[in-house]
Parts: structure tokens; C-alpha cells; sequence
């Protein structure tokens, strides 16, 4: 090794020792002037190769290149580690023993839960989803239902018009006929919905959700509606609590009959939200009307069937004992998050 090819290997070393012991990006531009720059060390080096031997010319001639090469590569990667320090720095600290922020979780909306629990209880008994349109023809919900145009039992159920023949549905009811024109017995669905009415206080609301089912074959009778009816009250409401058939009206259905269940709030003792009855009504029901039978072209002669709507609000008031069905459309969270 000659003394030129030492000098170079020399200054390589300190060089570097330099350029990682710079603070700052100025230190690092002062460094490069120093070594590289037009009267920098490695430059007077390389101006002094001249003098030598042809041989030692070469070799010190890419000694000097290459100390070259790995001074910028270093000054490069000392200006890359200055910048990402000066980053970290600017992120404040991380205290790693504070607790974790919960991220906000969203949850069902307690009508949306009624009503799966409500579905659920009748799809394990065998019942079979199906879903219409919540606008709807005069003629499913109304004439052929046996509620003919100057029928009084229209006024039962104060109703949105679009027009004369096209309204919001005001009952789920028009899915009986719609799953009977399309499907012949035995039939045994039931259908969850929106409906509306033009009706506002502490237990109705303008919109509001029914469930409606339907079961029809040839030999059904009421005893088989009493069953499945006591049978859902008893899941939803507990085996424990009384289920009461009231004599009712609806024209699509004959005979009829309201449900009422023991209040859950007094337990039968009589309190205001039963107003001191000791019962509650959850949904109205019957056999189905022959005249509806003929309207969607079933023999009433050799088919029976019995159906029922109940309202979901309703039975979600009594599950968690709320008195005003208007919480649950106002949005507030604080009501919202109990559920
Ligand atoms: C009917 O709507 C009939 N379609 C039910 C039916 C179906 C009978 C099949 C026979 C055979 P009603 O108008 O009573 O009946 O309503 C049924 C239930 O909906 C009521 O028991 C009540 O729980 C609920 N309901 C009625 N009006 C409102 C309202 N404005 N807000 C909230 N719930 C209501």
C-alpha cells in the first residue's frame, strides 16, 4: 500500500466518523463542502495523483472514486436518518399505560330486535317469511278484504290517499291475499311490515310495524289458532302469563278475536297502564272470511284457515314496560343505548 493509498483510506474513516456525528442538516452540507467540494480534501487528493507513477496513479485514482462514492452515499443516508428523527420527535409522546378508547358501537334499534324475536318464534313453528309493498292498492287493503267502498269499517283505519285507488297501507293484511293469488294451500306465512295511519298520541303513531300471518289447509279450526297464538305469547312473554280470546270484529275474519295477555306491569292486578283491567291487547286475529277465500279463488268449502296481525311497537312496550311509543322515533341514544 503507498502512502497516497493510506492518506485516502484515512480520510475515508474520519470522514465518516464525521458525517455520523452531525447534528444537523447544515453540519452534513458543511461536511460535504469539506471532503467533496471543489477545494475539498478528496479533491486536492485527486489533483495531487498527477505526480505518481502511471501504476499507482491507477489505483489510487479508484481508491479515491470509490471513498468518494461512499462519502455521499453516507452524507445521503445521514440526511435520510436526521429527518426521520426530527419526525419522531414531532410526534408527541405515547403513554402506553392509559386505557384504550373504546371505539362507538352501533346496535339494533329495539323494534328492529322485537321484530327478528317476534319472526323467529313463528318461523320455528313452521311459518315462512314473505314481503309486499308498503304502497298499496286500494284493492288489497281494503275490497278484497270483504271492505267494500262504502264500508264502515273503513273509518277503523284512518288512511293515507295517493288517490282513489292507490294508498299507504294500513294494515299488513293485503299480504293474505297477495301470497293466496299466487300460491295454493296449504299456505303458512307470515309477513312483517311497515304501516300507516293517520293517527298520534301516547300508543299510536303515524307509522308503525305489524306482523301478519296467515295458515290455511283443508280441517284447520280454532282451536288451531287458540294454540299457536298461546304458544307465541307464552315464548315472547313467558310460560307463566295468561292469555286471554276477546269476541272481536274485522271483516276479513269470522269469528274474531283479540288477544289480550295478563299485564305484565301489574301481573293482574290492575294498574294505569292496563287501566286497571289486569289485561293488555297484543293483536287482533280469526278465521278467515269465506268471502275472502272466494276473492282470491280458494273454496271456502274445502279450505279453513286462520290469520292475525299484531303490532310490534305494541309488544315492545310491554317486553321492556315503556308508555309513550313515541320514544321509540324520537332517536334519542340515551334511549336507544338501554336496549
Ligand atoms: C288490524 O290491523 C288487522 N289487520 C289485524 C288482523 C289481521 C285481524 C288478521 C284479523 C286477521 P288493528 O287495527 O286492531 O287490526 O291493529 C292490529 C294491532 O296493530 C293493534 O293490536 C295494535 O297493536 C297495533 N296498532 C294499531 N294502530 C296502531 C298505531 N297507530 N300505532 C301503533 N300500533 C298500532
Amino acid at each position: 500500500m503507498t502512502f497516497k493509498d493510506r492518506e485516502i483510506q484515512e480520510l475515508q474513516e474520519v470522514a465518516l466518523r464525521e458525517i455520523q456525528a452531525a447534528q444537523s442538516a447544515e453540519d452534513l452540507e458543511r461536511l460535504r463542502v469539506k471532503y467533496l467540494g471543489r477545494k475539498g480534501a478528496l479533491t486536492q487528493i485527486l489533483r495531487g495523483l498527477g505526480q505518481l507513477d502511471p501504476e499507482s496513479r491507477r489505483r489510487a485514482g479508484q481508491e479515491a472514486n470509490a471513498v468518494k462514492l461512499a462519502l455521499e452515499e453516507g452524507l445521503e443516508q445521514a440526511l435520510k436518518a436526521l429527518k426521520t428523527a426530527a419526525r419522531l420527535a414531532a410526534v408527541p409522546a405515547v403513554d402506553v399505560t392509559l386505557p384504550g378508547r373504546r371505539l362507538p358501537q352501533g346496535r339494533l334499534h329495539p323494534i328492529t330486535q322485537v321484530n327478528q324475536e317476534v319472526c323467529d318464534i313463528f318461523l320455528h313453528l313452521g311459518f315462512e317469511t314473505v314481503e309486499g309493498p308498503e304502497v298499496e292498492l286500494d284493492y288489497y287493503n281494503f275490497e278484497a278484504l270483504n271492505i267494500p267502498a262504502d264500508h264502515p269499517a273503513r273509518d277503523m283505519q284512518d288512511t293515507f290517499y295517493f288517490n282513489e285507488k292507490v294508498l299507504l297501507r294500513t294494515h299488513t293484511s293485503p299480504m293474505q291475499i297477495r301470497t293466496m293469488e299466487k300460491r295454493r294451500p296449504p299456505v303458512r306465512v307470515i309477513a312483517p311490515g311497515r304501516v300507516y295511519r293517520r293517527d298520534s298520541d301516547l300508543t299510536h303513531t303515524p307509522m308503525f310495524h305489524q306482523v301478519e300471518g296467515l295458515l290455511v289447509d283443508k280441517g284447520v279450526t280454532f282451536a288451531d289458532l287458540k294454540g299457536v297464538l298461546t304458544a307465541f305469547v307464552h315464548q315472547m312473554f313467558g310460560p307463566e302469563v295468561g292469555v286471554r280470546f276477546r269476541p272481536s270484529y274485522f271483516p276479513f275474519t269470522e269469528p274474531s278475536a283479540e288477544v289480550d295477555i295478563e299485564c305484565v306491569i301489574c301481573r293482574g292486578e290492575g294498574c294505569r297502564v292496563c287501566k286497571t283491567t289486569g289485561w293488555l291487547e297484543v293483536l287482533g286475529s280469526g278465521m278467515v272470511h269465506p268471502a275472502v277465500f272466494e276473492a282470491v279463488g280458494y273454496d271456502p268449502e274445502v279450505y279453513t284457515g286462520f290469520a292475525f296481525g299484531l303490532g310490534i311497537e305494541r309488544i315492545a312496550m310491554l317486553k321492556y314496560g315503556i308508555d309513550d311509543i313515541r320514544l321509540f322515533f324520537e332517536n334519542d341514544l340515551r334511549f336507544l343505548r338501554q336496549f
